[in-house]
């Protein structure tokens, strides 16, 4: 750690979209809390808040999400239920959901764009850096992608946020990073700095075709930005439009991520990380695989 950097100990996970992609799924259940195999999705992101060394996680949720609290909050008739009928497994499974992490919730309450709902958290997370999670993204690497954003901002005092190169015609889902390489740096050619981002740009305006997957480590600058930005893209705040300030100040690096990427944000991402995650089950794996061997397509 430098010595002006601080800990990173907060994230914010933004949970209070309305989920329309997977209606009529989530007319009554968020979107956060649509499983992948036997874990809701939003399990995944704070897990890996969890192993990234996040001691407080902040939900920045909305209407119709209380499922979301529940999940993460304790429930003794529950546990009580499954210690009396001899599942103490069941009932520590339910009892760890979360445990290790504070949780606080603040609200979003107008649809005013990813940026607008980083903002809204600037009171809970004060004056320190801080990571975002977005929650339908599920990444998996042998180093936790929180945790590798972390390290990266404690040795530079830089933001950093991870990338993946994304066909071309994918690039207008995703921001987009214009980068240069980084001199001297301890990562090599896997860390960037960036000098320009662009929300959905189409594949002809875009700059690079490094996207922005969801995983994000800021320094507490980044709400004066937010504060100062005017609906972008899609007509909504945009992160990806107060991260460009942080750029213009020379403080935000791209690390190009190298474990594998789910967007589980949409149907076809979602099925392909149920079929990824289902074959990896050390109870289903198996079974799941022969089924998957037995089609015949
Ligand atoms: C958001 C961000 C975008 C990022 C993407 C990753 O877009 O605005 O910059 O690349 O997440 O999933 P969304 O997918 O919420 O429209």
């Amino acid at each position: 750690m430098t010595t002006k950097t601080k800990k990173v100990r907060k994230a914010v996970l933004p949970v209070a979209g309305l989920g329309t992609r997977f209606l009529p799924a989530t007319k009554a259940i968020p979107k956060e809390m649509l499983t992948v195999v036997d874990k809701p999705l939003i399990q995944y992101a704070v897990e890996e808040c969890i192993a990234s060394g996040i001691e407080h996680v902040i939900f920045v949720t909305g209407r119709h999400k209380n499922a979301i609290e529940d999940h993460f909050d304790l429930s003794p008739e529950l546990e009580s239920f499954l210690e009396q009928r001899g599942k103490a497994d069941l009932a520590r499974l339910v009892h760890d959901i979360g445990r290790g992490v504070q949780f606080s919730y603040t609200r979003q309450s107008e649809a005013l764009g990813l940026g607008h709902a980083v903002l809204c958290a600037a009171d809970l997370v004060g004056d320190e850096p801080f990571a975002v999670l977005l929650g339908d993204v599920i990444m998996e690497g042998a180093v936790p992608a929180t945790r590798e954003l972390v390290e990266i901002y404690e040795a530079t005092g830089s933001g950093a946020i991870h990338v993946e190169r994304v066909p071309r015609e994918r690039v207008h889902l995703y921001g987009i990073v214009d980068a240069k390489p980084e001199k001297e740096s301890r990562w090599g050619e896997k860390v960037l700095r960036i000098t320009n981002l662009v929300e959905k740009p189409s594949a002809e305006k875009a700059p690079s075709n490094l996207g922005v997957t969801g995983r994000y480590v800021l320094p507490p600058e980044i709400f004066g930005y937010l504060a100062k930005t005017k609906p972008g893209t899609g007509g909504e705040i945009q992160l990806t439009d107060g991260l460009c300030r942080l750029a213009e100040d020379n403080k935000l690096l791209a690390c190009i991520y190298d474990g594998k990427t789910h967007d589980a944000g949409d149907k076809l991402g979602f099925l392909q990380a149920t079929v990824d995650f289902g074959l990896k089950d050390p109870k289903l794996g198996k079974a799941f695989r022969a089924y998957l061997q037995g089609l015949k397509l």
